[in-house]
């Protein structure tokens, strides 16, 4: 009977792991069906990071227009005035955190926070491209 079991929650597993790598595999062509020239392996990384982390605040979009972005003033993360800081403004901010922003120094290593700067990245030329 253990047995079983256990060779049904590792069918399950597998399936699991299986849908994860197949939706960054089908993310990532959709971004390089875009055309865009960042790096999709580190973007694909940070959008993990930032679902995580800061979606909740900034949303999946990054524009932080939803209830809790607009209750704390969070920023619009694809708006020219972010877009035109340079990657190492961006982690440094992140790593601080400032007013309502949460530090996340502790909780993401600095490689993380440089995925999630480059998953932002992505999210500036997506906004450019809607222009
Ligand atoms: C609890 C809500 C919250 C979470 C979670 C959060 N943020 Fe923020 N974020 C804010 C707020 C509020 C501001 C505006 C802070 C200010 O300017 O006073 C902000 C500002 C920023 C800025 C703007 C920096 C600048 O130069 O003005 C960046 C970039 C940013 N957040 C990235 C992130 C990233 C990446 C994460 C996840 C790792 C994250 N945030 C998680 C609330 C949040």
């Amino acid at each position: 009977m253990a047995g079983k079991r256990s060779s049904t929650l590792f069918a399950v597993c597998r399936v699991t792991v299986f849908c994860i790598a197949a939706s960054f595999v089908f993310l990532a062509s959709s971004w390089s069906a875009n055309g865009q020239t960042h790096s999709t392996a580190y973007t694909a990384k940070g959008q993990k990071i930032f679902k995580a982390n800061c979606t909740m605040c900034h949303d999946d979009d990054g524009t932080a227009s939803g209830p809790t972005g607009k209750a704390l003033g969070a920023a619009n993360l694809t708006s020219p005035a972010i877009r035109k800081e340079s990657n190492e403004a961006l982690a440094h901010f992140i790593s601080a955190g400032k007013g309502k922003m949460p530090s996340f120094q502790t909780t993401l290593t600095q490689q993380q926070i440089a995925d999630a700067v480059q998953y932002i990245r992505s999210l500036g030329n997506t906004g450019a491209a809607h222009r």
